[in-house]
């Protein structure tokens, strides 16, 4: 499973990136108004940090504005993937983009029908948002399911499930067990993944009767 990181703060990027553990990165509006940067410096000061796909996201809603800024999106850097909504718009500049060679992650999909239609544009990557279908009270790993299983009936569709909208472990580890390609992880989430108290408690315990042997190794 590839690691996708969902933030625009450099600083976070940089320190995960440093893991070798990285695959990507996504932002969205939200997230470049949250760092307070202009969203091109932002976006070329994090592709030059990752090579892997860097979603950035349109903030236009009518096809040929869309385009007008993909245009200038993709200028930033070889590995800028155009994040469009799952709106007619959106599709549409997907499939126009996709014929272009340009990597599309299609955002804001929260049913089976809208990833079936994504993939059919041609979007390189499919965004369904989990944390905010659980939030209203439905279950987004069910989507996931259903759109991994619809993918896997049509082997001509090359789409990546990304995994979104991740809140805790328990989903990225539910998305994985589903065979979702990527999942993109808030920084605070992919820290808790190394976390078990038995592994505190282990190394702490180890540590201890090392220490009572009084060796070194260099
Ligand atoms: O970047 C899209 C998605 O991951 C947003 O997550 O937590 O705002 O629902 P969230």
């Amino acid at each position: 499973m590839k690691f996708f990181v969902d933030t625009a703060e450099i600083s976070e990027i940089r320190e995960l990136a440093a893991t070798g553990l990285l695959d990507g990165v996504t932002t969205n509006p939200s997230l470049i108004a949250k760092s307070g940067r202009k969203v091109l410096e932002v976006i070329a000061e994090i592709c030059e940090i990752v090579p892997g796909p860097v979603s950035a996201e349109v903030a236009a809603t009518d096809y040929r504005q869309m385009l007008a800024e993909a245009a200038v999106l993709r200028k930033i850097a070889p590995n800028v993937a155009i994040k469009v909504p799952l709106t007619p718009d959106g599709l549409k500049a997907c499939h126009a983009l996709a014929q272009e060679g340009v990597m599309v992650n299609v955002t804001l999909c929260f049913s089976p029908a809208q990833a079936l239609l994504a993939a059919k544009a041609g979007a390189a990557f499919i965004s369904p948002f989990i944390g905010r279908l659980d939030d209203i009270g439905h279950d987004g790993m069910e989507l996931i399911a259903d759109i991994v299983q619809i993918y896997g009936n049509y082997p001509a569709l090359k789409t990546e499930v990304l995994a979104a909208s991740i809140r805790h472990p328990i989903h990225l580890i539910e998305a994985a067990k589903l065979g979702a390609d990527i999942a993109t992880i808030p920084p605070a989430v992919i820290r808790q993944l190394y976390l078990h108290p038995l592994t505190d408690k282990g190394l702490a315990a180890f540590l201890k009767d090392w220490a009572g042997t009084g060796q070194s190794i260099v």
